[in-house]
């Protein structure tokens, strides 16, 4: 068994294959947390030190014993009000406005498979691969009952967490914060890696030593946001990426969140992550329940490649879900870039018949097609489709573009609302607004309040009216704005504190329903570009789309970020033309098609504009990526050379978990004269092989990972080198 209880001392043990969990229910009944970290055998209740502090609170049950205090005491889920001033993971107000709930242990269960959670995404999977904890805590003052629930899974040494609050008492109860996951450590020195960014620049690796002020990062734009990723690291000073101890957090939610970390007064660090609590005040009537969303937590003592692999492999195997989980997605051509609003249905068949010359599979509509829709200022909610525009019907288009050989893709945003709408005349009151005052308006558009079933209801209605209209393999879920005005019309949901909690569920309920009536269908997910990138979007959409920004060199960044926390499989990434539209930057076109395909590849450019020689490098791209499919998406992910200021070189590879093949490559981020070689170490080959490169040259494994190999000398700008090895000799070194 992965999890134990051992009765005497009352302490919970997790072990997956190369991590130790613990923690105890001790005398008083408080949660404490003992251990999380590599392997350790044996009960840690010795680690806990005892001291009369000033200062300090002590509970009741404590009697005179003033060495006992919840403010110096490791702990597994603090609540406010005990007299632990860091802060607490769940804060508790009575209908009275009295704060403070105290709760203690009272039972728990352990069983074979993995919790789920009713309404939002989290981790799956089969009996025999997953085991779960919950323990039950109760305050008896305010009749809050408290549910933790730990997931367990061995093999890819992660532990998630989950949390059900309920309230058994007989008045109503107020959450004004419930976190998913808090982890207190009793001693050390930490950094925070943290991935910040902006639109079109999301997820930039940035790692500051921990010191005593909290730092704290999280959304309140009502999604995960562009600005932070829902994905945090803690990792001791020296650990680097491929080693030393590092820890991982990855919200399963695609709302608000924070995530705090803080050493405290005594040296003590506690980090913790879940929805944000500003704006958050959840009523919990007599017997209602809330869950509070999951954390997926893994340790890794072999530095951050390690992490990010564990990461990669429960996203990839235990989040992402349906038909399209492991299957190669087809090589999509997107108008975006291409056209903006301004084509006709005869353009978009053009890009499609030269697109199906080069071997793509797929023609995707984007933004424009429906409604009155000719620029961002207006038709969203309006989802019928513009036969003007197309001159035919989408069903006619959808025929036409599969006579070609593609398949067929749309764009949709079923968040949003444009006041120059009909469906925002006919229900102003379905957009989220304050009666009385004027909304922010973004992108010249509205959020509709997707807290409400009833709006929720009529969206999915409208936009399932369209998929039946026509053969459509593929949608793309946009979100372009952030939410501002938290109010809801809606009688029965006045209370503003739940409402961005309820949108998420609302999204969540019409995405489930999607997958479930169309288990065909591939969704890519997109907030402009990355602004919804996080693992709860990843259970109903396998592939996001990771930028707005497709410039090459800036999305080797953005990808480098995105690669900690999220699988390759799960990055949308095109070719674009250049001048760049974001950045105006030229970059050869072999670069573009590789920094595009270390993720879900397409093409998003008039292929009108592009010369013939570069249609021959698409080309040869296009089967290269199908050649080299599995081992991209399924493959072990190693960065090899991190783009970060100032750094001239990044490189990343892929590697069959068996050693048997692998795929390296590099891209210039800056060109000298005289430049000296630059020399890569692989990794993830297997030391005693050799293998053997598309031109036939013989190497050693133990030579490339350990001397490593010289790059060419790049002379011009932004260069790239890719790689591709066989292991000699395969079959026979099994
Ligand atoms: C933002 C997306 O990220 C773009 O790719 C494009 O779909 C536009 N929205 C369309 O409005």
């Amino acid at each position: 068994m992965a999890i134990e209880f051992q009765t005497e001392g009352r302490i919970f043990t997790i072990q997956t294959d190369a991590t130790t969990y613990q923690m105890q229910a001790d005398t008083y009944g408080h949660l404490l947390h003992l251990y999380y970290g590599e392997t350790a055998a044996g009960s840690m209740e010795y680690l806990l030190t005892f001291e009369d502090r000033g200062f300090s609170g002590n509970p009741w049950e404590a009697g005179e014993d003033r060495t006992y205090s919840l403010d110096a005491l490791p702990q597994e889920y603090p609540t406010q009000g005990t007299g632990d001033f860091r802060s607490p993971a769940m804060a508790v107000r009575d209908a009275g406005g009295v704060w403070g709930c105290h709760l203690r242990y009272q039972s728990h269960s352990i069983r074979k498979g993995k919790y789920s959670l009713p309404g939002l995404p989290a981790v799956y999977a089969e009996e025999e691969e997953a085991e779960t904890l919950e323990i039950q805590m109760e305050d008896p003052d305010t009749g809050l009952a408290v549910t933790l629930y730990y997931g367990v899974l061995p093999r890819l040494d992660v532990i998630t967490r989950a949390v059900k609050a309920e309230n058994r008492g007989n008045s109503p109860l107020f959450l004004e914060k419930a976190q998913s996951a808090c982890l207190d450590f009793l001693a050390g020195t930490y950094d925070l890696i943290q991935f910040y960014g902006r639109h079109a620049m999301e997820r930039q690796f940035q790692r500051s030593a921990l010191g005593h002020g909290a730092a704290v990062i999280g959304s309140r734009r009502g999604t995960s946001s562009h600005q932070y990723s829902p994905f945090v690291i803690l990792a001791e000073p020296d650990t680097s990426e491929n080693h030393g101890l590092c820890w991982g957090l990855s919200f399963v939610y695609s709302g608000p969140f924070k995530a705090e970390a803080e050493k405290d007064q005594y040296g003590q660090t506690r980090i913790s992550m879940g929805i944000q609590d500003e704006m958050f005040s959840y009523c919990l009537k007599p017997g209602e329940a809330f869950y509070a969303p999951e954390v997926i937590m893994s340790c890794s003592g072999q530095g951050l490649g390690r992490l990010s692999r564990n990461f990669h492999k429960t996203i990839r195997h235990h989040i992402c879900r349906g038909r399209w989980k492991l299957t190669p997605r087809p090589v999509l051509i997107n108008n975006w870039e291409a056209t903006y609003f301004g084509f006709t249905g005869s353009r978009i068949l053009e890009i499609a018949r030269q697109a199906a010359e080069l071997g793509v599979e797929m023609m995707v509509l984007d933004d424009g097609w429906f409604g009155k829709r000719d620029s961002d200022c207006s038709g969203l909610g309006d989802w019928q489709v513009n036969e003007e525009k197309l001159g035919c019907s989408l069903a006619q288009l959808s025929e036409q573009i599969h006579g070609l050989g593609l398949q067929f893709g749309l764009w949709v945003e079923p968040e949003m609302v444009s006041e120059d709408s009909e469906l925002y005349r006919k229900h102003p009151d379905w957009a989220l607004a304050v009666p009385g005052r004027k909304p922010v308006r973004s992108r010249c558009q509205l959020v509709l309040d997707f807290s409400r079933e009833d709006v929720v209801d009529y969206i999915y209605e409208q936009i399932s009216r369209v998929l039946r209209s026509a053969r459509i393999e593929y949608i793309k879920w946009d979100m372009n704005r952030s939410i501002a005005e938290v109010y809801s019309a809606a009688a029965d949901r006045q209370n503003p504190g739940e409402i961005l909690y309820r949108y998420v569920l609302g999204l969540y309920r019409f995405l489930e329903r999607l997958n479930r009536e169309y288990p065909e269908l591939l969704i890519e997910g997109c907030s402009g570009g990355g602004g919804r990138f996080d693992a709860g979007m990843l259970y109903y959409t396998p592939q996001i789309w990771c930028s707005d920004n497709t410039d090459a060199m800036d999305r080797i960044r953005i990808q480098y970020g995105t690669s900690f926390g999220y699988p390759i499989s799960a990055v949308g990434s095109h070719i674009s033309a250049v001048p760049n539209h974001q950045n105006g930057r030229v970059t050869p076109m072999e670069t573009r098609g590789l920094a595009a395909m270390a993720g879900s590849f397409g093409l998003e450019l008039d292929l009108d504009k592009i010369t013939e020689e570069e249609k021959a490098c698409v080309r040869r791209q296009i089967c290269q990526y199908h050649q080299d499919w599995n081992l991209i998406h399924n493959g072990d992910y190693y960065r090899l050379a991190a783009p970060e200021e100032g750094s001239e070189l990044a490189a990343w590879m892929f590697a069959a978990a068996d050693g048997s093949e692998a795929l390296a490559a590099a891209a210039a981020l800056d060109v000298h004269g005289n430049a000296p070689a630059s020399l890569i170490r692989l990794k993830g080959l297997r030391a005693e092989s050799e293998y053997r490169d598309e031109e036939g040259r013989i190497y050693s494994g133990s030579g490339l990972m350990r001397a490593g190999i010289p790059l060419p000398r790049f002379r011009e700008p932004y260069g790239s080198w890719r790689l591709r090895l066989w292991e000699v000799n395969h079959d026979e070194n099994k």
